[in-house]
């Protein structure tokens, strides 16, 4: 199978692994839609694609604006999602659970809302990807509100590639990769972060953002895959 002439939507398409997944399945030849919330920003990262990638600017979390979206675009091959919040770290003991609270709104009610809307457009044997993350089974001190956020993904994945099959259902688990994610935590933690992985990563190296669009592509393209939790963390989970 190959991602040439594939109709893709990726939610969360406008920075750091989505925009990376968006930009290397348009200029392969796929028919890609990026999606999210602020318009400005999908239409400067695009930019560079030179008309190639379709936009669409509304709230993953907008179930009326996703419904719309799929009944408008359907059918697709592949569905991407790819958005997320940022809160919900912190020591367990002062963990602010409000903040916890909106971190699964942001990513795990998100991402199911996207999910569910997208199915019904969705073509027998295309593919459904959700993005979690490796603190989901890391178990590092202070992330255990975002272990319960990506966990909760995790969870539904292989329910959810029998259940909706032919649909393939797979997710892939980032580790620690170079995006905008980071700016919204203080610089002094993110360069703490960044600086441990390359020094205690089996890799040596940080992860970038079109390693983890690599690893979407290869769940899209393989038609064996589903109902599988693919790790692109360097092997941070193995320390
Ligand atoms: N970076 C890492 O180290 C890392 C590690 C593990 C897991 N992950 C996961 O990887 C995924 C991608 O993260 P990233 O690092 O690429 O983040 P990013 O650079 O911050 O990009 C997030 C994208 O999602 C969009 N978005 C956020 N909320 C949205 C919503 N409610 N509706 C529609 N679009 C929304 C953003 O655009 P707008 O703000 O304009 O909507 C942006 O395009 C996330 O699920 C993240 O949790 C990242």
């Amino acid at each position: 199978m190959d991602i040439r002439g594939r109709k893709i939507v990726v939610i969360g398409g406008s920075s750091g692994v989505g925009l990376a997944a968006v930009g290397q399945f348009a200029r392969d030849g796929a028919e890609v839609m990026a999606v999210a919330r602020n318009r400005e920003r999908l239409a400067s990262a695009v930019a560079p694609l030179a008309g190639a990638v379709r936009i669409r600017a509304l709230d993953g979390g907008d179930r009326k604006a996703l419904d719309a979206l799929f009944a408008e675009i359907g059918p697709v091959d592949d569905v991407v999602l790819s958005l997320s919040g940022g809160e919900g770290a912190g020591e367990f003991r002062t963990l602010d659970l409000a903040a916890l609270r909106r971190g699964f709104e942001a990513k795990f009610w998100a991402q199911v809302e996207a999910a569910q809307a997208s199915v019904p457009a969705l073509r027998a044997g295309g593919s459904l990807t959700f993005i979690t993350s490796i603190s989901a089974r890391m178990a590092n001190p202070g992330t255990a509100g975002l272990a319960a956020i990506n966990g909760a993904i995790e969870a539904m994945i292989g329910a959810l590639a029998r259940e909706l099959a032919p649909l393939r259902v797979n997710a892939v688990s980032p580790g620690v990769i170079e995006t905008a994610w980071w700016d919204r935590v203080p610089a002094a933690w993110r360069d703490q972060v960044f600086a441990e992985q390359r020094r205690a990563s089996p890799v040596g190296r940080l992860g970038q953002p079109q390693d983890v669009a690599h690893a979407i592509r290869f769940l899209i393209e393989n038609p064996m895959m589903t109902g599988a939790i693919l790790e692109c963390d360097g092997g941070m989970r193995l320390l």
